[in-house]
């Protein structure tokens, strides 16, 4: 088994192989072609018989912060260790190219995988949950999930570029904070937040401020998503029914939001029509 960049000519093999690797399908065929020619990134197939039967990629999401996803094993390969031969290269590749850490995002339970980081050494560090509703014209039942929900008592209101180091504060000591270590979901990948991230958060007309919650969102068509909310157990219903109500007024067919796993949030997040589903950061340090 030869273990290598992935280049042009493994791209078919790949799609192959990883259509139906969940039951809603998978995303790598659709992003294969973006990865193996992204200069900022590393992806490595092993080949047998010059036939790719392992991919994973791997990059920084910040000059000190690597990132690994999109491990994909043939099925008939599985067991075998091939995704540890595939996965120490890419260690290497994070901590060549200047990271301190490297993290990764599983479904909690997916077994195979967590057993895979487990045993390259990996750590749970943080339990999250993925809370999501459909909203505004794609949603059936418009009070969303059978929840009845009028407009929220609070509002989303744009944030200043002032406002950014007491966000940042606030984000490294209030309890949410701390229970997803400082870090930001950026999509479906996590790095730390920085204070440059909520100025140019705010610059975008994407940090808000809900009552006394701090929130930072983005809109990828057509979902709005929430990549960190700052709240307390005393308005976090209402503030996330504040952002679902903004993610309406923006025209938005899907809300997203990312939080820790913890009883209050994530019962709040059901009360506003929420489906939530959980999965955990791993983490090695290099
Ligand atoms: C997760 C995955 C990459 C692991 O690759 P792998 O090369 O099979 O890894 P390993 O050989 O180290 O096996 C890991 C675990 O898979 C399970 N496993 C063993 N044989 C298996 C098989 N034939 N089929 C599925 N899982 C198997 C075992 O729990 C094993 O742990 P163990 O060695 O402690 O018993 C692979 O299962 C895969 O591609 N899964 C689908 C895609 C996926 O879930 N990717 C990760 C998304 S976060």
């Amino acid at each position: 088994m030869e273990i290598r960049r992935a280049r042009h000519e493994d791209i078919p093999g790949i799609i192959a192989y990883t259509r139906d690797t969940f039951e809603w399908g998978d995303y790598v065929p659709d992003v294969i072609e973006e990865w193996v020619e992204d200069p900022d990134g590393v992806t490595m197939v092993a080949a047998l018989d010059g036939e790719p039967i392992a991919v994973a990629r791997a990059l920084l999401l910040t000059p000190n912060e690597g990132w690994g996803h999109g491990i994909r094993v043939h099925p008939d390969h599985r067991g075998g260790g091939v995704a540890a031969e595939i996965g120490i290269p890419l260690l290497a590749w994070i901590r060549d190219a200047g990271a301190q850490v490297v993290r990764l995002l599983i479904e909690d339970d997916n077994e195979p995988s967590i057993r895979h980081v487990q045993k390259l050494g990996f750590r749970r560090t943080v339990r999250l949950m993925h809370a999501s509703r459909t909203v505004g014209e794609a949603t059936a039942n418009p009070e969303g999930n059978g929840v009845r929900r009028g407009p929220s008592a609070l509002r989303a209101k744009p944030a200043k570029v002032q406002d950014a180091p007491l966000v940042l504060a606030s984000w490294s000591s209030s309890e949410i904070g701390r229970a997803v270590r400082g870090l930001i979901g950026e999509g479906w990948r996590f790095h730390t937040l920085r204070v440059d991230d909520v100025r140019d958060a705010a610059g975008s007309g994407s940090l808000w401020e809900v009552g006394n919650s701090w929130a930072i969102t983005t809109t990828i068509e057509p979902t709005f998503h929430v990549a960190m909310l700052d709240t307390r157990p005393d308005e976090a219903y209402e503030a996330i029914g504040a952002l679902v109500d903004l993610a309406n007024n923006r025209g938005a067919e899907r809300f997203v939001v990312w939080l820790p796993a913890i009883d209050w949030i994530v019962q709040a997040a059901r009360r506003t029509g929420c489906d939530v589903s959980p999965l955990s950061i791993w983490e090695y340090p290099l």
